[in-house]
């Protein structure tokens, strides 16, 4: 098995390789790949350190290489990078341009694929599936060019996207990782927990996004670690808003909006409800939720103190909150 996944590594390594060649010396790859990069705001550099590169809009350009090149068509199988349907074989990646998706020691995994123009019928981003070597809720976008500033920092920005990992380097900022769509899992954030205890969690600026992410914060709590939020403005996300600004502004930015999660959860949630009873106390009790998952009774105790301050409610009804959780949880 270990061998099979080497095959698997090997593969994806040549596809990343060929996908790069189409991007940078091709006709097609120049004109629709590369521009769509430029026009993005990437930079040549920036280009070339993340691997990022383009499928060319046919059906089988890369199997037909792959196979020539002596590669096994099991493992262009197994690796999703080629459909096999009876006996005919297509390329999984078809006129999009691709982020390669690396481990924590640069091995390529698999690709996100992004198509070139927003259209409702087809998927805007396109994923390598679940193989050996490849488990998308254990892997963290961004983690091998990442890991060394998140230990240096002594934190980690935590993003939605490809995209917002790769503007925020050529910004300056290179402690970030993407979950990339998937919701937050406790691996993923294993992976950061060896590196730092703070994470700041970026949030794109939809509401539904951000409702979603609040959720998977709480496995951040539970393993003990510090969750700042930041939101954007209207409209932008981390590559949009990195994009307009230099770095000493995303870095003020970032800084100055970058809030405690229990506070900001208190806070901005509690504002949004505090005209409605029912919602109230649903909020109130989500709160207390995630208190209850950080396993420091310090911190508790001083986050129970903190928000009853804020939501002005008695510590008293929220420490018998919290009792009631726990009592459940047991
Ligand atoms: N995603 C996905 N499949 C989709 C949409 C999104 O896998 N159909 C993942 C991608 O990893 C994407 C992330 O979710 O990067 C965040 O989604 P979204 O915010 O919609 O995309 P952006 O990263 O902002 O991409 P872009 O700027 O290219 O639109
Ligand atoms: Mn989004
Ligand atoms: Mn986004
Ligand atoms: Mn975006
Ligand atoms: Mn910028």
């Amino acid at each position: 098995a270990a061998n099979e996944r080497e095959s698997l590594y090997l593969v994806s390594e040549y596809a990343s390789k060929y996908f790069q060649n189409i991007l940078h010396k091709t006709d097609q790859g120049k004109s629709i790949g590369l521009s769509y990069f430029k026009e993005r705001g990437f930079t040549e550099d920036t280009i070339k350190k993340f691997d990022l590169g383009y499928a060319l809009d046919e059906w089988q350009a890369f199997t037909d290489e792959a196979l020539k090149q002596g590669y096994n068509i099991d493992y262009l199988e197994k690796t999703g990078l080629t459909i096999v349907k009876d006996t005919k074989r297509f390329d999984r990646f078809k006129g999009r341009v691709l982020f390669p998706i690396k481990s924590m020691s640069g091995r390529i995994l698999g690709f996100g694929g992004r198509i070139l123009i927003n259209d409702k019928k087809a998927a805007k981003y396109l994923n390598s599936p679940e193989s050996d070597i490849y488990h998308k809720s254990k892997v963290l976008y961004g983690i091998f060019h990442a890991k060394q500033s998140i230990a240096k920092e002594d934190n980690c920005y935590l993003v939605e996207g490809y995209t917002d990992v790769i503007q925020f380097h050529q910004t300056g900022i290179k402690n970030v990782v993407s979950s990339s769509g998937t919701a937050l899992t406790s691996d993923q954030i294993r992976l950061i927990n060896r590196l730092t205890k703070n994470i700041t969690v970026l949030f794109d600026s939809d509401a539904a996004g951000m409702r979603a992410s609040l959720r998977g914060i709480d496995l951040i709590l539970e393993q003990g670690m510090n969750v700042k939020v930041c939101t954007f403005p209207d409209g932008e996300d981390p590559d949009s808003f990195a994009k307009k600004n230099s770095l000493e502004e995303l870095a003020l930015y970032l800084e100055e909006n970058s809030k405690d999660f229990i506070q900001f959860k208190a806070s901005v949630l509690f504002e949004e409800s505090k005209n409605d009873p029912i919602k109230k106390a649903e909020t109130v009790r989500d709160i207390v939720n995630s208190i209850s998952k950080i396993p420091d009774r310090i911190k508790k105790e001083i986050y129970i103190q903190e928000c009853a301050r804020i939501m002005d409610i008695s510590e008293a009804v929220l420490f018998s909150t919290l009792a009631q959780i726990n009592k459940k949880e047991f």
